[in-house]
């Protein structure tokens, strides 16, 4: 492809369009041609967004022929993931979440006009599944050549933990930047951001070990929040207009969690982690202050359930922090979906429409991905050796 063409790019599994947000971010000459995903709401969110909505069906559905009318140089995909989490039952390429992607591997031999990019998003421990296997045959067997990544915002500077696998392939004669890392799994962005003439680090070729001090780099937590006081960290109500309030209403349990679906009240009282389940999962919560420089994983049931689900704001003065104090007097709550947002490095813009609720914003930020750490892989992948 000549350098001011611009890329013809297909995304599957469009979710919300992080993978678009990503593209525009990292300054690519791309349109996107197409979308695909089968959630409608997602589908509206997209819309709502970009002004276009993807294409509504099972992407298993789809045959070489239609692939082949869209003349697409690229290809985005961030299939479902269940099939690989740890907490699932890793059934792999036998569970049915995972047959839209086997079959668009299989499409790629039979395709008169196949991608000359290739771009895979998906969760730790894919890389060691036999779907991983199937795509790096299908892969190397069309001519393409690949760079792994495991990446996490945390090396971005984001205090946001969501260390995800990456593949990058590239069609013959296309080629890496740094071609000394083809068929390799890399662990750190250095190699994202090599000049001409620097020296490359092989240091990246295991897993990073050097996490505290990543986490020393990161901006605080407050950064990111939605609901904050200008006047900074000590005065700051991070959230709650007064501690003693506060601590009345997020312990007011009267109110169903089950009710709250973005729609029944208005404002922080929402965002109020409940007292039964401060009770009932307090030990199993993650709790970051608006100091802290690390926050964990939102997943899709973050506000359904709170272990393993997401971290927790304690928004407690900074003098009251910490496990001296009990965790009921931390006035507790939850991130809002514009934080999750922010955290997923979302551009300011980026609005859900007011039909979608609360949970189905939580649910489909925590499908998504961040930016922060996607626009320098696609702005690598898309990068020719000059
Ligand atoms: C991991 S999420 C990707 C999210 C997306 N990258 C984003 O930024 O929001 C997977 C998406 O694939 C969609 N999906 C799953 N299976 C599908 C299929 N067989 N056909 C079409 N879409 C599918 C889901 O609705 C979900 O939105």
């Amino acid at each position: 492809m000549e350098g001011k063409d611009q890329w013809r790019v297909l995304e599957f599994y469009s979710g919300v369009g992080g993978m678009r947000y990503s593209l525009v971010k990292a300054g690519v000459n791309a349109q996107v041609v197409e979308a695909f995903d089968i959630n409608d709401v997602a589908n509206d969110v997209y819309e709502h967004n970009f002004g276009h909505r993807p294409y509504q069906g099972n992407i298993q559905s789809l045959t070489a022929a239609d692939l082949d009318r869209y003349e697409a140089q690229a290809w985005l995909l961030s299939p479902p993931c269940q099939p690989y989490t740890r907490q699932g039952l890793q059934k792999q390429s036998g569970d049915a979440r995972a047959f839209s992607f086997l079959r668009i591997l299989e499409l790629i031999p039979h395709l008169s006009r196949p991608p000359i990019l290739l771009f895979v998003e998906n969760v730790v421990g894919f890389e060691t599944s036999d779907t991983h296997a199937k795509m790096i045959e299908t892969l190397k067997s069309s001519g393409f050549v690949t760079q792994e990544f495991i990446l996490s915002p945390l090396q971005f500077g984001v205090p946001y933990s969501r260390p995800r696998y990456f593949c990058l392939a590239k069609r013959n004669p296309s080629s890496f930047w740094c071609p000394c890392f083809n068929d390799k799994l890399i662990w750190c962005p250095s190699p994202l951001f090599v000049h001409d003439g620097e020296p490359v680090t092989f240091e990246c070729l295991r897993p990073q070990d050097n996490w505290d001090k990543l986490l020393e780099s990161c901006v605080p937590v407050e950064h990111f929040l939605e609901f904050k006081s200008p006047a900074g960290p000590k005065t700051a109500e991070y959230g709650f207009e007064n501690a003693n309030i506060v601590s009345r209403e997020c312990n007011d349990s009267s109110k169903g969690h089950d009710e709250r679906n973005g729609f029944s009240s208005t404002g922080l009282d929402l965002y109020h982690v409940p007292l039964s389940l401060i009770e009932r999962w307090g030990s199993a919560m993650d709790i970051v202050y608006p100091d802290s420089r690390r926050c964990c994983c939102f997943t899709k049931s973050y506000y359904r359930y709170v272990k393993g689900t997401g971290s927790l704001l304690a928004t407690v003065q900074p003098e009251m922090k910490g496990k001296g104090f009990p965790l009921k007097e931390q006035c507790l709550r939850y991130f809002t979906p514009r934080e999750v947002a922010n955290f997923h490095s979302f551009p300011e813009h980026f609005v859900f429409p007011d039909h979608v609720n609360l949970k189905q914003r939580y649910a489909l930020l925590g499908n998504s991905l961040s930016v922060a750490v996607v626009a320098p892989l696609l702005h690598y992948l898309f990068t020719e050796p000059s």
